[in-house]
């Protein structure tokens, strides 16, 4: 059976961290939906829809799909016929937020998996609210996120 695997997030922006992951995930699953919260509780710097460009533009090179979503994740899941969600982890403190959404996604939707990869540690300080923040401060981010990206938050300026 062909194994569909959700990589969730707000991507805001999408950075070399997350690619990693979606490199990752296209090595161990058949079909990679990259889906893009429309709301996540958070005030976006980028628009969805510049969002889903964004992470489809960085991910030219790679087999993926990339969509909106909003709503439970479970429903998306349940949408696309995913097996397994993945969520990266840099830290312990990661892994805290982490437990209790994939707790009670399982408890919800038993049978969906959620894993959890690390990324190269190289890439590991690396989040989409410390991008934003050196950028706000005029700080260079180009080694933080892919160039399509980077270009598109020169353009925010
Ligand atoms: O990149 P982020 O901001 O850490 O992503 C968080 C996201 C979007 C994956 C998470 O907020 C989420 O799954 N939102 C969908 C709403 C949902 O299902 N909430 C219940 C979780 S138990």
């Amino acid at each position: 059976m062909s194994k569909t695997l959700i990589y969730p997030g707000t991507f805001d922006p999408f950075t070399l961290g997350h690619l990693d992951l979606a490199e990752r995930a296209c090595r161990i699953a058949d079909r990679v939906v990259i889906a893009v919260a429309e709301h996540s509780g958070k005030n976006t710097l980028f628009s969805l829809a510049e969002r889903c460009q964004l992470v489809q533009e960085s991910c030219k090179h790679l087999r993926v799909e990339v969509r909106p979503f909003s709503g439970l994740l479970i429903n998306l899941a349940a949408e696309e016929q995913a097996a397994m969600i993945l969520r990266g982890l840099r830290s312990g403190t990661d892994l805290d937020y982490e437990r209790p959404m994939a707790d009670l996604n399982r408890r919800m939707q038993p049978g969906l998996e959620v894993l959890f990869m690390l990324p190269a540690a190289e890439l590991a300080a690396i989040s989409s609210s410390l991008v934003r923040e050196i950028h706000r401060l005029g700080g260079d981010t180009s080694a933080l996120i892919p160039p399509v990206v980077q270009r598109a938050l020169l353009d925010k300026r």
